[in-house]
């Protein structure tokens, strides 16, 4: 059986943590989207072109290790604005969400450009400051040398690129189900979506 469960959102909303534990609950495949984007931003900061870098990514360039910077974050939301780097990631994707025994994709386009289609749309989504406080905590806990306002600014910039774009802009679904964060629990926040994919697994089989 395949069956698509879309999840969007803006950074650090909670979208990976969400994905990995939905998916788990499932057993189904998780695909992190982002880190597509993040590879080919890091290869452009090496110096290549970016429309290249997506038309010849390999399984290997997606080491999370070494995407997870703050400046591969803002170089994967630069080459993500430009129409023929996505345009070369889309069959992948697509590919990977109809796959047998279901998937999870999360990102920022999944249910409204890469399955409109999906049996199941999660919207997650939380305050610029929440989210930047959530970025500065895994930064700092990770050794990065950064400040509060710096991260805030970057989440701010980051999301207004992202929403502003003319090619696949951050957007909610229509049918999307919005999960905001802001004063959730992570625990509250997998139920929340758990609950919204069990309604939606119940609906496609009738
Ligand atoms: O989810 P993330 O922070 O790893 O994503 C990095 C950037 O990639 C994000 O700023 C926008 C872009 N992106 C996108 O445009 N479409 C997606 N489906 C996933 C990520």
């Amino acid at each position: 059986m395949a069956f698509t469960i879309a999840i969007d959102g803006p950074a650090a909303a909670g979208k990976g943590t969400i994905s990995r534990a939905v998916a788990a609950h499932y057993g189904f495949a998780h695909l992190d989207t982002g880190l597509l984007y993040r590879a080919v931003g890091a290869r452009m900061l090496d110096g290549m072109d970016p429309v290249e870098a997506a038309e010849t990514l390999r399984a290997e360039d997606l080491d999370e290790t070494t995407l997870r910077t703050p400046d591969v974050a803002q170089a994967a939301s630069k080459v993500a604005a430009i129409g023929a780097v996505r345009a070369a990631l889309v069959d992948f994707q697509r590919a990977f969400a109809r796959r047998a025994g279901g998937a999870v994709l999360d990102g920022r386009d999944i249910g409204t450009v890469i399955c409109p289609e999906a049996e199941a749309k999660l919207f997650v989504t939380a305050s610029a400051e929440v989210r930047a406080e959530r970025r500065f905590r895994e930064l700092t806990g990770n050794g990065v040398d950064t400040d509060f306002a710096a991260v805030l600014a970057d989440v701010k910039e980051r999301d207004a690129r992202d929403m502003g774009r003319a090619d696949a802009p951050l957007r909610p679904a229509e049918d999307a189900v919005e999960i905001d964060t802001s004063d959730m629990a992570i625990d509250a926040a997998v139920a929340a979506a758990i609950a919204a994919v069990d309604a939606a697994l119940e609906e496609s089989q009738t």
